[in-house]
C-alpha cells in the first residue's frame, strides 16, 4: 500500500457527496473515487441483505481500482455492513455515526429529534450509540422514508419536499427538540428548508466533517496520507444512469464532473 492511492467512497445515492465535500475540504492532496449506488437507492427500506451486498460489491470495486481506505459514507450502509466490511477488507474502512455526542452538549431542552432511515434506527449499531452515550438526553427518532427520493431527484427545496421535510419535523418541535440530528448523508442538503421550519433556535447537525476528520487521522496513523504538495483528483461512477445523474452530481459537487458508469459486473446485486 501506498500513500498516493485513492480513498474509495461510496454511498446509496448523491447523498455521500456531502460527507465527500468535507473529505476534500480535509484532505485536498487525496485522489478520491466516489460510488453513487443511484440504481438501487434507497437503501434505507430494503431488507438488511441486500444492503449488505451491495456494500460488498461496491468495496471490491473500490478496492480493486487501488482504494488505500474506504469510507462508507451512508449511515444505512454502516448499520447494515460496516462490521462485515471491516472483518473482511484489510484496508481501513471508516463510516458515519450520527452526531449524538455534539447534540448532547448543545441541547438546551434536553430533547434531541434524530432524522434519518427506518434500517438506521432499527440497527444494532445505532441502538448502541444511543447506549453508550445517550443517557443524558430524550431522543425522538423518526424514520424519514420518502426524502432520500427527494433529494435523489434533485428537488432540494421544492413544495414536495418541505410538505414531507415539515411531516416529520413538526412531530419532534412540537415534543420540545431543539436539537436535529441528521442521520442520513442525503439530509444535509435539506438543512436549508429544515432551518426555515424550525428557526433559528433550533440546531441541525450531520457529521460529515467528523468523518473526514477522522479519514484523516486513520491514514496517519498507518503512514498513509498523501504528500501534501499534490493536487487531488475525484473520479465519479454510478450504477443509475450516467446521462440523467449528470447534472445533479455536477450541481451538488459545485464543479465540473464526468460520471462514469459502474461496470456491469458492479451493477449486479
Ligand atoms: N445516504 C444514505 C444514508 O446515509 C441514504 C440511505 C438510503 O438510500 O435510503 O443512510
Amino acid at each position: 500500500m501506498t500513500s498516493d492511492q485513492p480513498i474509495g467512497v461510496f454511498d446509496s445515492g448523491v447523498g455521500g457527496l456531502t460527507v465527500l465535500k468535507e473529505i476534500r475540504r480535509e484532505l485536498p492532496a487525496e485522489d478520491l473515487l466516489y460510488i453513487a449506488d443511484s440504481g438501487y437507492a434507497p437503501y434505507g427500506d430494503k431488507p438488511l441483505e441486500a444492503i449488505e451486498a451491495r456494500a460488498l460489491v461496491l468495496t471490491e470495486f473500490l478496492i480493486a481500482r487501488g482504494a488505500k481506505a474506504v469510507v462508507v459514507a451512508c449511515n444505512t450502509a454502516t448499520g447494515a455492513a460496516a462490521r462485515l466490511l471491516r472483518a473482511r477488507y484489510p484496508v481501513p474502512i471508516i463510516a458515519m455515526e450520527p452526531a449524538v455526542k455534539p447534540a448532547l452538549g448543545l441541547t438546551r431542552s434536553g430533547v434531541i429529534g434524530v432524522l434519518a432511515t427506518r434500517a438506521t434506527l432499527a440497527s444494532p449499531s445505532f441502538s448502541l450509540l444511543l447506549e453508550r452515550l445517550g443517557a443524558g438526553a430524550r431522543f425522538l427518532l423518526q424514520p424519514c422514508p420518502g426524502l432520500v427520493e427527494r433529494v435523489e431527484a434533485g428537488d432540494l427545496d421544492g413544495e414536495s419536499t418541505r410538505a414531507l421535510v415539515a411531516d416529520y419535523l413538526n412531530p419532534l418541535l412540537a415534543r420540545g427538540a431543539d436539537t436535529v440530528v441528521l442521520g442520513c448523508t442525503h439530509y444535509p442538503y435539506l438543512t436549508p428548508v429544515i432551518l426555515d421550519l424550525a428557526g433559528p433556535a433550533v440546531a441541525v447537525l450531520d457529521s460529515g466533517a467528523a468523518v473526514a476528520r477522522q479519514v484523516r487521522h486513520r491514514l496517519a496513523s498507518v503512514g498513509l496520507l498523501a504528500d501534501p504538495g499534490r493536487t487531488g483528483t475525484e473520479r465519479f461512477w454510478t450504477s443509475g444512469c450516467p446521462v440523467a445523474g449528470h447534472g445533479l452530481v455536477t450541481r451538488l459537487w459545485g464543479g465540473p464532473v464526468a460520471l462514469e458508469s459502474l461496470p456491469d459486473g458492479s451493477s449486479v446485486g
